[in-house]
């Protein structure tokens, strides 16, 4: 008898299982009611008394192993039809997990926006420093020193040089590339300036020492006050909302003659008046004008030939007024409640 058990352990022991058929077969031999455990379990009553109690050990140890055994292999089956797509029917109703994906800054989006309205018109894309001399922000832009102009745009100075000659600073407008590319390259020159610019004022709601311009120059001959209308209508058309008004309103730079201001009709209230507007229904989006023959002529252009035109805007501006952001010290403040808005843009 106890022979017959440690066969039976040992084929339980070696036995091994590759479909639920072979489980099938496994449970009738030694689980089942008719297995042969269960016949010996009958036999126990043949055996002596004295042998009785350790023979009926050894078959409950044998018992339980087969039940382990089957449960192991069990398992091992329910796996294997998982990974064979056997399983219970997949629910196709449920909903998924979230799929988080990054956004883009609201900054970045506006400017590849413009930057693509621009370049579908002929525009391309230059670039120039930030860190910059005097001459390139604003002397050769025709602010004469100590002239008042200079201090529309409070600037960070960076070094003084001490024989008066070139001041270093940060750029206070992207203006400064205007002067670069017309230094380089000969007319025409179609190109906009994307790039951050910097200004001495204190953080608020409505003012940041740090914000983004587009500047936009197009120099060639006979060109006129018409094409730079032309040229903003279309850019407006294109980014505002439809039936966006827009103005020219005369004003004064020192590198443009004549110069205009451009206001559109309020995106918030649609022209009827809210804080934002100042309830004059209008709110201004660049600045703009016919470069003055002068910084033509400072950067070895001949101004009797060539004429141009040029514009400036706030990219925080602009995406205020498409995004409704009334503060701008979200757009630095990486708050991820307010990053997420613009997802999927
Ligand atoms: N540089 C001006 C500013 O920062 C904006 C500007 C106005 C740029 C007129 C231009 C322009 O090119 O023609 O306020």
């Amino acid at each position: 008898m106890l022979d017959k058990v440690r066969d039976l352990q040992q084929q339980i022991e070696q036995y091994t299982i590759t479909s639920p058929e072979q489980l099938e077969q496994f449970r009738m031999r030694f689980i089942s009611r008719k297995g042969v455990i269960t016949e010996l379990f009958e036999q126990l009553k043949l055996v002596p008394p004295t042998d009785r109690r350790a023979v009926g050990q050894e078959l409950n140890a044998l018992k339980n192993a087969a039940q382990t055994r089957f449960e192991q292999f069990s398992q091992l089956v329910d796996e294997q039809q998982t990974v064979a797509g056997n399983a219970p029917p997949l629910d196709l109703t449920l909903p998924t997990l979230p799929n988080l994906t990054g956004t883009q800054h609201p900054l970045s989006l506006v400017r590849q926006r413009i930057i693509q309205i621009f370049e579908r018109i002929g525009f391309n894309v230059a670039d120039g420093p930030e860190i910059e001399s005097d001459w390139y922000n604003f002397g050769a832009l025709n602010f004469p020193d100590n002239h008042p102009a200079r201090d529309m745009q409070d600037t960070f100075f960076i070094e003084k040089a001490a024989d008066g000659g070139t001041d270093m600073l940060l750029r206070t407008h992207t203006s400064n590339v205007q002067i670069r590319l017309m230094e380089r390259q000969s007319p025409p020159i179609r190109s906009i300036m994307p790039g951050r610019v910097y200004r001495n004022e204190t953080i608020s709601a409505r003012a940041h020492c740090l914000f983004h311009q587009v500047e936009g120059i197009y120099i060639d001959r006979n060109v006129g006050f018409k094409d730079l209308k032309d040229t903003l209508y279309h850019f407006v058309k294109e980014l505002f909302e439809p039936g966006t008004q827009i103005r020219f309103r005369p004003s004064y730079f020192p590198f443009t003659e004549p110069s205009a201001e451009i206001d559109i009709s309020c995106q918030i209230c649609g022209g009827k008046g809210c804080n934002i507007c100042k309830y004059s229904g209008w709110v201004e989006i660049a600045g703009s004008g016919m470069v003055d023959p002068q910084v033509i002529a400072n950067c070895g252009i001949d101004p009797e030939e060539y004429t141009g035109f040029a514009f400036g805007m706030g990219i925080e501006r602009i995406t205020q007024l498409k995004y409704v952001v009334n503060d701008l010290r979200l757009y630095t403040e990486n708050d991820v409640r307010f990053l997420r808005q613009f997802e999927g843009l």
